[in-house]
C-alpha cells in the first residue's frame, strides 16, 4: 500500500475498493486533490473526479483498467492539464489517472534517431534532453514547458514548427497502449517503415483516451538544426499579412516557423508579461513572426534574403530582426503567453478553426463579419503557415444569455464557414468536451456510426475518457450528408 506520510489512505468507498485490488498503487481522494485534478486550460470548466490514481508503471496502469473495465468506472487519463478542449476532464466522474508519475525518458537510441518515452514526461525536457545529444525533437507547442509528451499524443499536439516538421502524429513509430479491459498492447514496430496491418498507432493519436491509454511511445528524431533567425514583421492590413503565407510557399520558402498575431494578441500578450520593449507602430494592424532554420549559419541569410522579396508584395512594414538568443526568446515568449493572456483578459471561447492555407485571407473575414453580425470581438492569432487560426472570441460586454445561447450558432456559422473553405473543427487542440456539439458539421451521419463503432471496439463498456469527442446521436444533424 502506499504509505508514506504524504499520501494518506484513500478514505473513499471507491478508494478503498481500488487499493484492495492495487494495494502498491498511490490514490489521492481527498477534497483538494480531487479539486486539483478537476480544472484543465479550457474556459473556465471544472469536472471532479471521484479519486485521482497516480500509477507508476504499466502494470499498475493495467491493473487500473482490469478493475474499472469490470466494476464500469470511467477513467480518464490527464497529463499537464493544459490541454484546450477539454479532454482531460473527468465530465463523468470516476477516476483521473494521471501520467506523473510515468515521467521516464527510457531511452535515447543515437544509432536510429529514436526517442522511448513515458507518456508524464515533460516536452520540453524531453527537448532539451535530445539536443544534448545533438537530437531534435520538432513538436514544440506554445505550453512545451508544462504539457506532456502523453496529452501531445493525445490530442496530437502541433505548434509554430509543425509548418516545416509536421504535428505529433508524424513522429510516432510504436506505442504501448493499455486496452480498457487491461490488455497491454504494442501498436507497431521502432521501425521507420511499417505497412504491417492496420495502423493503430495513428488510431490512437489524436484519441484523447477514448480508446486506450498510452503507456509508452517511440518516437522519431532528426539531428538539430542549431542555427535560426526570427523575423517580426509587421502590416497596417492583416488581410496583407494572410496572403503573404501562401506567398511565401509559393515563392519556395519554407520557415520553421511562420505565426500570425493580430496586434491586440501581441499587445495583451505584452501587458500579460510586463515585457513592453517592442516597438508597437499606430499603423500596425497584425503581425507575421516568422523563423528559418539551418545547420548552418551561412545558410540562414539566403532565406532571410528570399522572404524579404516575398514580403515587399504584400506590403510588409520594416521586419524586425532578433539579435541574439535573449531577443528571440523575447519574441517566442510573447507569442508563447498570448494564450494565457487571453484567458487573463476576459471571459473567451476558443476556437481552433484550420483551413487550407491559401483560404487565411478569407477564414479572418469570415471570423470578423461573423462578430459584427453577433455582436463579439475577437482576437485571432495562430499558425499561420498552417492555416490554423486560434479565434478567440471574447465575452467583453456579452451579456450571459448572449453568451450562452446566441453563441453557439455564432460558432456553428464560423465552422460552416471554415468548412466550406476546404478546414475542419480542430488543427491541434482536439474535440474533447468542448467541440463535440460541432461534429456533425464536419461528418455525416454515417461518418460518425463508423466513428462509434471504433469507440465500441476498442471501449465496449465506455469507460475510458467516456462522452468524449462523439456527440450522442441524437444530436447528428446530417447536414454534410
Ligand atoms: C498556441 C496554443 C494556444 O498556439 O495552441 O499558443
Ligand atoms: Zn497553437
Amino acid at each position: 500500500m502506499a504509505t508514506d506520510a504524504s499520501t494518506p489512505l484513500p478514505h473513499s468507498a471507491l478508494g478503498r475498493k481500488l487499493q484492495s485490488v492495487v494495494p502498491d498503487l498511490e490514490i489521492q481522494d481527498s477534497e483538494e486533490n480531487r479539486s486539483n485534478h478537476s480544472r484543465d486550460h479550457t474556459e473556465d470548466l471544472q469536472f471532479l473526479p471521484d479519486l485521482v490514481a497516480f500509477p507508476r508503471s504499466t502494470q499498475e496502469v493495467s491493473a487500473v483498467l482490469r478493475w474499472a473495465h469490470g466494476e464500469g468506472v470511467p477513467v480518464t487519463a490527464a497529463g499537464a492539464w493544459t490541454g484546450l478542449s477539454g479532454g482531460a476532464l473527468p465530465v463523468r466522474g470516476g477516476i483521473s489517472l494521471s501520467t506523473k508519475r510515468l515521467n521516464r525518458i527510457v531511452r535515447i537510441d543515437e544509432l536510429h534517431h529514436q526517442l522511448v518515452v513515458q507518456p508524464g514526461a515533460i516536452v520540453q525536457e524531453l527537448q532539451e534532453a535530445v539536443q544534448a545529444k545533438g537530437l531534435f525533437y520538432a513538436v514544440d507547442p506554445a505550453s512545451r514547458g508544462t504539457c506532456t509528451i502523453g496529452g501531445n499524443l493525445a490530442e496530437n499536439s502541433g505548434g509554430p514548427r509543425a509548418v516545416k516538421y509536421g504535428v505529433t502524429k508524424d513522429w510516432v513509430l510504436n506505442l504501448e497502449v493499455v486496452l480498457a479491459d487491461g490488455t497491454v498492447i504494442r501498436t507497431g514496430a521502432d521501425t521507420l517503415k511499417n505497412s504491417t496491418g492496420y495502423n493503430i498507432t495513428q488510431l490512437m493519436v489524436g484519441s484523447e483516451g477514448t480508446l486506450g491509454i498510452i503507456t509508452e511511445a517511440t518516437l522519431k528524431l532528426l539531428p538539430w538544426p542549431q542555427y535560426n533567425a526570427l523575423l517580426l514583421v509587421p502590416f497596417a492590413d492583416p488581410a496583407d499579412a494572410c496572403r503573404a503565407v501562401a506567398g511565401l510557399f509559393q515563392d519556395g520558402n519554407q520557415p520553421s516557423a511562420l505565426e500570425f498575431m493580430e496586434r491586440a494578441a501581441i499587445a495583451l500578450a505584452m501587458d500579460f508579461t510586463g515585457d513592453r520593449q517592442l516597438p508597437l507602430a499606430a499603423d500596425t494592424a497584425a503581425h507575421l513572426l516568422i523563423e528559418v532554420d539551418a545547420f548552418r549559419e551561412a545558410d540562414l541569410m539566403p532565406q532571410l534574403e528570399r522572404i524579404a522579396t516575398t514580403l515587399e508584395r504584400f506590403n510588409a512594414g520594416e521586419p524586425l530582426m532578433a539579435m541574439d538568443a535573449a531577443g528571440k526568446d523575447q519574441l517566442w515568449n510573447l507569442r508563447r503567453k498570448v494564450g494565457e493572456a487571453v484567458k487573463a483578459h476576459s471571459t473567451y471561447k476558443e476556437e481552433d478553426t484550420v483551413v487550407p492555407r491559401g483560404h487565411l485571407p478569407e477564414l479572418l473575414a469570415a471570423v470578423k463579419r461573423i462578430g459584427t453580425e453577433f455582436g463579439f470581438d475577437s482576437i485571432c492569432y495562430g499558425h499561420a503557415g498552417d492555416g490554423n487560426l486560434h479565434v478567440n472570441i471574447l465575452k467583453g460586454a456579452l451579456d450571459d444569455a448572449t453568451w450562452n445561447d446566441t453563441l453557439p450558432t455564432a460558432i456553428r456559422a464560423l465552422f460552416r464557414e471554415v468548412i466550406r473553405l476546404g478546414g475542419t473543427l480542430s488543427g491541434e487542440h482536439g474535440i474533447g468536451w468542448v467541440q463535440k456539439p460541432y461534429m456533425d458539421l464536419r461528418f455525416s451521419p454515417a461518418e460518425l456510426a463508423l466513428q462509434r463503432r471504433i469507440k465500441d471496439a476498442f471501449d465496449p463498456v465506455h469507460i475510458l475518457n467516456p462522452d468524449k469527442i462523439l456527440p450522442d446521436p441524437a444530436q447528428d444533424s446530417g447536414e454534410t450528408a
